[in-house]
């Protein structure tokens, strides 16, 4: 018995061969894409019969793909669960079959449940300090007055909860920003370049954009071009994942700096399964070191960006 399994949860053999669950949120954004090709090349340096679903967007299909993945018996659950709540009562389940849970990149609502009790561990960044660092590098490129509009992530999310969280607590010790409207974009490009469209004609004023995630940066940066706006002069825009296409535009001098949320979690994910299989103590957070990607550093990353 470890110290995991005397808390209640489910063992894991050790052996060559796992079936291993990955049951993916969607697949409509590079990072998405990026994560998953991370889990497929992993299962097979792993050695990992690899069970893949994507919920295409949906919270209740992802629980039926973790159900099916209970039904299957496979030997363990990768999961990133795409909104807090809904997401719980398959993991409970998961851990009730004996199947052991590892969160990956998003979590469920901690209040209820806890890594090391009901799940084994969440492996992923701090949404809080990236929101927070986004913040602060407005704050040390701005002359101190600004009038933000935040496009948020999907509702019920935890990277949409703690983005916002990080963020608005930092600017909200400065006297002369305001956040003067907040709306989901589903962490998707058309959607954000949507929601931008109708908060530019409320918010004509608007001086700086707070997206979640890079794609609906680049979907703002669309809105405000066809609205004869200028990204990167008249608008400041900062965003949170370091993609391909927003390292361009940093490059290009549209977007102002993109906080890191690195996907790429299957090495990680192998480590952390044999570390469990092997009755070692895995932490209950497997915390991901993210950087800033701004002017100074984007030309040096692109190459490797995704
Ligand atoms: O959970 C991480 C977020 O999910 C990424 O920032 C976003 O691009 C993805 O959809």
């Amino acid at each position: 018995t470890t110290a995991a399994t005397a808390q209640g949860l489910p063992p894991l053999e050790q052996k060559d061969q796992y079936t291993v669950g990955f049951a993916q949120t969607e697949s409509n954004n590079p990072w998405r894409i990026a994560q998953t090709k991370s889990f497929q090349d992993t299962a097979a340096s792993c050695n990992w019969n690899l069970v893949y679903t994507d919920a295409a967007g949906s919270a209740a299909k992802q629980v039926a793909d973790v159900d099916s993945m209970i039904a299957q018996g496979v030997d363990a659950i990768f999961l990133p669960p795409r909104e807090e709540q809904p997401l719980l009562p398959a993991v409970l389940r998961a851990k009730g079959a004996g199947i052991p849970v590892f969160l990956v990149d998003r979590s469920v609502d901690p209040n209820v449940a806890k890594a090391g009790v009901d799940y084994v561990t969440f492996m992923g960044s701090d949404f809080i300090e990236q929101g927070r660092r986004a913040a602060e590098w407005l704050i040390a490129n701005s002359d101190g007055t600004e009038v933000i509009v935040e496009l948020e992530g999907t509702t019920g999310s935890s990277p949409a909860n703690d983005r916002k969280k990080g963020f608005d607590d930092a600017v909200a010790g400065q006297s002369g920003m305001t956040i003067v409207a907040s709306q989901s974009g589903d962490f998707a490009r058309d959607k954000g370049r949507q929601v931008m469209e109708t908060l530019l004609q409320s918010h004509p004023d608007v001086t700086v954009v707070y997206a979640h995630n890079d794609e609906m940066a680049i979907g703002a940066i669309q809105a405000l071009e066809a609205a004869g706006r200028k990204p990167g002069e008249d608008v400041t825009l900062v965003s949170i994942d370091g993609t391909r296409d927003a390292l361009q535009a940093i490059i290009d001098g549209k977007l102002g700096v993109s906080v890191e949320s690195a996907p790429f979690f299957g090495p990680v994910a192998c480590d952390t399964m044999k570390a469990y299989a092997a009755g070692e103590d895995v932490p209950t957070w497997v915390k991901v070191e993210d950087r800033v990607f701004t002017k100074d550093n984007a030309a040096d990353h692109i190459g490797e960006a995704y």
